[in-house]
């Protein structure tokens, strides 16, 4: 399963890289609203740090005009992904895009039928949002199953990128369901190494390290 991170603080990447986790990046309006930053210049600085997929959404709701930003957007670096709703119009602007060879996420993916039709639109990447189906008592998890199941049974090569995680355990468990990607708020990346027993296990053995008196350096 990949990785990518799910915000739009050039800092919190930075400081994320050096583990080797981070795949990519996903931006949309409000994380970049949350950045304080102008949108090109900070996609372009989030491009040069990550050597993935970096997702700029657009905010046109018709088709021609989310063609003419996702156009606009995909020259600000080789590895932007146009991120597009899940829209009649975010679906003909998936098509004309793709057929540009530029990469796309289609985004605000809360059925099957949508995947379905982002599949068929040439998506590079749906992304479904299983915490704000969580939040209104639909599992989310459920959604990433049926996706993965449809694009299996006709061999779709759009990616599931399980987006609007809020948990370890949905990291987990669209890791179980078959998500080739999750994308992550920094601290539940980072959370998803935290155990207690880790912890108390470390602790453990360096009170015991400590009574021999040696050092390794
Ligand atoms: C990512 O692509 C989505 O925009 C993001 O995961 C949405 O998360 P939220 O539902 O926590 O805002």
């Amino acid at each position: 399963m990949k990785f990518f991170v799910d915000t739009a603080n050039v800092d919190e990447i930075s400081a994320l890289i050096p583990s080797g986790l981070v795949d990519g990046v996903t931006t949309n309006p409000s994380l970049v609203m949350k950045s304080g930053r102008d949108f090109r210049e900070v996609v372009g600085e989030i491009c040069a740090l990550v050597d993935g997929p970096v997702s700029a959404e657009v905010t046109g709701v018709e088709s021609e005009q989310m063609i003419a930003e996702g156009t606009s957007l995909a020259k600000i670096a080789d590895n932007v992904v146009v991120k597009l709703p899940l829209t009649w119009d975010g679906l003909v602007a998936c098509k004309a895009l793709t057929g540009e060879g530029i990469k796309t996420n289609v985004t605000l993916c809360f059925s099957a039928n949508q995947a379905l039709l982002a599949a068929k639109a040439g998506a590079s990447f749906i992304s479904p949002f299983i915490g704000r189906l969580d939040d209104i008592n639909i599992d989310g998890m459920d959604l990433i199953r049926e996706i993965r199941m449809i694009y299996d049974n006709y061999d779709f090569r759009t990616e599931i990128l399980a987006a609007s995680i809020r948990s370890a355990n949905h990291v987990k468990d669209s890791a179980i369901a078959g998500a080739d990607v999750a994308t992550v708020p920094p601290s539940v990346l980072k959370g998803l190494a935290a155990h207690p027993l880790t912890d108390k296990g470390l602790q453990a053995f360096l009170d015991d390290w400590a009574k021999t008196g040696q050092n390794i350096l």
